[in-house]
């Protein structure tokens, strides 16, 4: 449904689409392998001018809308999906500034990351603390001119390559949610060093590490926005603009996925005929072509109303986010199992969008987290949408007569 798109949208897909058949898809396998970063897919990415995308245009960027990076993450994740977080989370690390930095804070890092000079990562979850963000231990306690940091972080992907990180600290224990600020910390402050690597079943080629906090020091000008006491809201506001991006990621493995499924079921013969041409294996397809475009058309509407500045955008981008999570899931196991027993070796490039797709429906918030914001909103809009309907018994005279008749 390109029709649907803009130019500019479109702009952004044939540049995404070019990068991630030329540069993308050659060194996908390879980097799954050694688990290497793609430094050569990130200079393309520069020479493409997609490193800053979602920047504002003051600030050295281009200044376009969250469903523009959705369109470039889906094409570099329909080739692969690690390639496709490793540029998304430069857009999650840098919205808290974009959002709650203050004038001087957005000139020092904002231009930096649009030439795709410096990388960025999101320091919020720790090891106790990750569906229930509003219990993180890490603590900055100020001191002069300075605040002076404690504690660790976890699952902070792209964390290993980052020169700069969004980190969220409580800084009045006492105050709850309202208690947690937000800090610029850059590589290289004394007291903070990068910790474990994981060794993750997918997404492999982008370094998700721990981060450690000892009598980390850092200037007051480092507090985000300049303002305590902001941190979680700032967090909950990015991770609304960030979470549709996720969804672009599912979406482009989904694709991907189906494309190769799609190639390999008209090639493969059984029975003296491409496997394509039987009913069951169309069904098959088509369910799955259905379920990719539903989410595309989710994950538009829900990066447009992000764009178009609506109220509230929580709902519609948890939607987003656990409907083409889901469908990703599933599309890529499907996949698989077109892939016969082919699908479940590595000389195929299937198994691999089916890991990566598994954690698209834990990061960023689980799906179980999604459906709690989704239930929340529903909960709220709920009095309005049910105001008119009387759902007392006896306007159901058939069904109380039944509950009468059988004392129920
Ligand atoms: N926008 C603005 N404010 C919001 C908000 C939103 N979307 N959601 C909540 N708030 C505000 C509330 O209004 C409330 O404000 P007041 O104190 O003024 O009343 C405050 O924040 C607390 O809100 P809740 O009581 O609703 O918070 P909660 O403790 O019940 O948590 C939650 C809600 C939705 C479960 C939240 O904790 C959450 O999103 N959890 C998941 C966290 C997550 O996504 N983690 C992943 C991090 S990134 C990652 O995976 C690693 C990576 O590198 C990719």
């Amino acid at each position: 449904m390109q029709e649907l798109l803009s130019k500019q949208n479109l702009d952004y897909v044939e540049r995404a689409r070019e990068v991630a058949e030329k540069h993308v898809r050659p060194v996908a396998a390879e980097l799954d392998r050694t688990g290497e970063y793609g430094w050569s897919i990130l200079e393309a990415l520069k020479t493409y001018g997609l490193t800053g995308l979602w920047i504002p245009k003051e600030y050295g960027g281009d200044g376009a809308g969250v469903l523009d990076l959705c369109l470039v993450v889906e094409q570099l994740s329909r080739a692969c999906g690690g390639v496709g977080v490793a540029y998304a989370v430069n857009a999650l690390g840098s919205f808290p500034i974009i959002l709650g930095g203050t004038e001087e804070q957005k000139e020092k890092y904002l231009p930096g990351i649009a030439k795709g000079e410096k990388l960025i990562a999101f320091g919020l979850s720790e090891k106790a603390s990750g569906s229930d963000a509003g219990s993180l231990r890490t603590l900055a306690v100020r001191d002069g001119d300075d605040w002076v940091i404690n504690g660790d972080k976890k699952w902070t992907t792209n964390g290993g390559v980052a020169h700069l990180f969004t980190v969220y600290a409580v800084t009045r224990p006492d105050r709850g949610a309202r208690g947690i600020s937000a800090f610029m910390v850059e590589r290289d402050h004394p007291g903070f060093r990068i910790g474990k690597r994981e060794d993750t079943m997918g997404i492999r080629t982008v370094p998700v590490v721990e981060l450690h906090f000892e009598d980390c020091r850092i200037p007051n000008a480092q507090l985000l926005g300049n303002q305590e006491g902001l941190g979680f809201k700032n967090a909950m506001m990015t991770l609304d603009r960030a979470r549709p991006g996720v969804a672009g990621q599912a979406l482009g493995l989904a694709q991907g996925a189906f494309e190769w499924a799609l190639r390999y079921v008209s090639e493969r013969q059984q029975f003296g005929q491409a496997v394509l041409s039987f009913q069951a294996i169309q069904f098959m397809l088509a369910d799955m072509a259905t379920q990719i475009e539903a989410a595309r058309q989710l994950v538009y509407a829900a990066a447009r109303a992000i764009d178009a500045g609506a109220k509230n955008v929580n709902k519609i981008a948890a939607m987003a986010k656990v409907f083409a999570t889901d469908t990703a899931m599933k599309v890529t196991t499907d996949a698989v199992q077109l892939f016969g027993g082919y699908g479940y070796c590595k000389d195929y490039p299937i198994e691999k969008y089916m890991r990566d797709a598994k954690i698209t429906q834990i990061y960023e918030g689980t799906n179980q987290v999604q459906r709690l914001v989704i239930g929340r909103a529903i909960t709220r809009e709920c009095a309005h949408l049910t105001e008119g309907l009387d759902v007392k018994i006896e306007h159901f005279p058939e069904v109380a007569a039944e509950m009468a008749a059988t004392g129920t």
